[in-house]
């Protein structure tokens, strides 16, 4: 694969371009408390990158809850969460951005990719609002239009798509496996953003967002 066919980029949202990720985290372990389930760092891993309602599942099922709550009790749990987490969101400001991104998104801009944004999240326009950085991506894919959340391919062929680009043309960035897996599968390349023992199915991975530069991903591509 050649580093100069590439033309498009396509971004996760929480944990890859903002902190988010530990704000949806706090949010979910106040209704880990509320229901009862133990909050440990491998259940928090699990919801990177799965939707509100399956999130919810998750707590519910690890302590075997599930059937305790009908459909409307759940709605309201997630309700309450959203509601948590968009107070969060509103105290968020530039210093929000995870490191190195801002200048990331500037040199894709200067050099002429195109960008897009593939968040399973419904908040995701204004979490970009609150940071500054709506004008860096022409394609928001909205996830409500999806039938299928991540690790199903549509978010990030979508998102190609939509930047008129075939998937061999771009790149998708995560931190969540269930991302990583969706851009496999989607056929583009992938790029992970952690650690590289959970991120093992991804292209290549960056222990941090520092280190995501035009010049260290070329690197990868120029030793294939
Ligand atoms: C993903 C996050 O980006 O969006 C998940 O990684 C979150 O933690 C999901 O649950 C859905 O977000 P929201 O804002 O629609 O509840
Ligand atoms: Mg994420």
């Amino acid at each position: 694969m050649e580093f100069e066919n590439i033309k498009g980029v396509i971004f996760d949202l929480d944990g890859v371009i903002s902190n988010t990720s530990r704000l949806h985290s706090d949010a979910w372990h106040q209704v880990a408390d509320k229901v009862g389930t133990e909050w440990t760092e491998s259940l928090s891993n699990k919801l990177k990158g799965v939707s509100r309602m399956e999130s919810l599942e998750l707590i519910l099922q690890a302590s075997s809850l599930e059937s305790h709550y009908n459909d409307q009790q759940k709605q309201e749990l997630a309700h309450d969460k959203n509601k948590d987490y968009l107070r969060r969101v509103e105290n968020m400001t530039k210093n929000d951005i995870l490191p190195g991104i801002e200048s990331f998104l500037e040199s894709l801009k200067q050099n002429h990719y195109g960008l897009a944004l593939a968040s399973a999240s419904k908040n995701s326009a204004r979490v970009l609002e609150k940071t500054g950085l709506s004008h860096y991506f022409s394609e928001i894919v909205d996830p409500t239009k999806l039938s299928k959340g991540k690790p199903d391919p549509e978010i990030f062929a979508t998102a190609a798509k939509l930047l008129r680009l075939a998937p061999e043309k771009c790149l998708g960035i995560e931190d969540a496996v269930m991302g990583i897996r969706s851009i496999n599968a989607a056929n583009i390349f992938s790029i992970g953003i952690g650690d590289k023992n959970i991120l093992n199915e991804a292209g290549i991975v960056f222990e941090n967002t520092e280190l995501l530069t035009l010049s260290n991903i070329r690197s990868h591509f120029d030793k294939k």
